[in-house]
């Protein structure tokens, strides 16, 4: 096949305005910032208010990434979104941004892999733009976390945080690729370790309704020693395909789960602070959307210098993890 090379063309965001603090946590959990500071590195998290969902800021996500481009929505080709916990299951959220974008040519379509959604998401869309079928696909990864968290469970429930972030693709016009490797992977056997169910009822005229449980669990340990050994082998497969070491890579852009996890990838790669891109104080764990929040803050904040090369990785319920090493062009927005 005559591969596409891709071009990443931009970035957008979208958070609810309301911040809980840890300290606000601690009027409704036996918990502390001492605790949550030190052992996550979160010290607030922006959270989704009664009228806000996860289409509300996918919606806006997609926006500032169409504003940002040049492409006007009838140019997109595909828009594929990646969410955990949308707010329909149909219309797809990506449905809705269709219409939102004025999209009206591009196909749409959800997709569930937890916090990994926008490394897959990336996968299948470079993938589609390779076959030369379709030319520009918005990537949009949204969740409203706080929605489905078991509010008396401080081992989970300190963790997460609402937000949107999207980044739109392109066949590359001067054929140079902007994705040097993308490895993503998954583990069903580990899946117990995080759950979301969405049980249903069954017929009345089969048995009785049942109460369902539509919240998140996780046994945070069995992810955090699965991760510390995954992640690392992930990024140096990456870093090895694109045939790259990690002194030629200036960022590590990661999932923003637990500080701690990402300082083991920065002492892996022999990153300074200056290479590490971190804005978990400040959102917490946004799943899907984390990896696209936190590039498109690295770049509106100058953290993220362009052009440059950086890592991308993230890992997540399924047990779903994926790394991909990209180029950011200069001018990236
Ligand atoms: O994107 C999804 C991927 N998820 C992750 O990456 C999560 C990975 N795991 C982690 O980040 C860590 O395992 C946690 C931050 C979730 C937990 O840290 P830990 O060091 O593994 O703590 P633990 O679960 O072993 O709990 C230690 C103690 C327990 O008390 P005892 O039994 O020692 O008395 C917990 O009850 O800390 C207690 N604890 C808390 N205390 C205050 C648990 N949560 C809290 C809390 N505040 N929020």
């Amino acid at each position: 096949m005559n591969y596409k090379p891709v071009q990443i063309l931009s970035l957008g965001m979208s958070v609810p305005d309301t911040v809980i603090t840890n300290d606000d946590l601690t009027k409704i959990l036996d918990t502390s910032d001492e605790w949550i500071s030190t052992r996550t590195g979160i010290k607030q998290r922006h959270i989704a208010n009664g009228n806000e969902n996860s289409t509300l800021f996918g919606v806006n996500a997609a926006l500032d990434a169409m504003k940002k481009s040049g492409i006007e929505g009838i140019e997109v080709d595909a828009i594929i979104v990646a969410s955990s916990n949308p707010y329909n299951i149909y219309p797809s959220t990506a449905c809705v941004i269709q219409d939102a974008i004025g999209a009206k040519n591009a196909i749409a379509f959800d997709i569930t892999v937890a916090c990994t959604g926008m490394i897959y998401a990336l996968e299948i869309g470079r993938s589609m733009i390779a076959t030369g079928k379709y030319k520009n696909v918005l990537l949009v990864a949204t969740d409203t976390n706080s929605k489905f968290l078991d509010w008396t469970d401080r081992g989970s429930c300190v963790l997460f945080g609402d937000g949107a972030g999207a980044i739109l693709i392109s066949k590359a016009q001067d054929g140079v690729d902007d994705i040097l490797a993308l490895n993503v992977n998954a583990n069903g056997s580990m899946g117990k370790f995080i759950t979301m169910n969405l049980t249903g009822d069954n017929c009345p005229l089969v048995e009785p309704a049942t109460e369902g449980c539509h919240k998140i669990t996780m046994n945070g340990k069995e992810v955090y020693k699965f991760v510390v050994q995954t992640m690392p082998e992930s990024i140096m497969k990456c870093l090895e395909d694109a045939k790259l070491e990690p002194k030629d890579v200036d960022y590590l852009v990661p999932h923003q789960a637990n500080l701690r996890i990402i300082e083991g990838l920065q002492n892996r790669l022999e990153f300074s602070d200056d290479k590490v891109i971190v804005n978990i104080d400040k959102y917490g764990n946004t799943s899907a959307a984390s990896v696209p929040i936190v590039l498109t803050e690295g770049i509106q904040s100058g953290k993220i210098k362009t052009p440059s090369v950086a890592i991308l990785c993230a890992f997540g319920a399924g047990m779903a993890w994926g790394s991909a090493v990209v180029r950011l062009r200069e001018g990236l927005k």
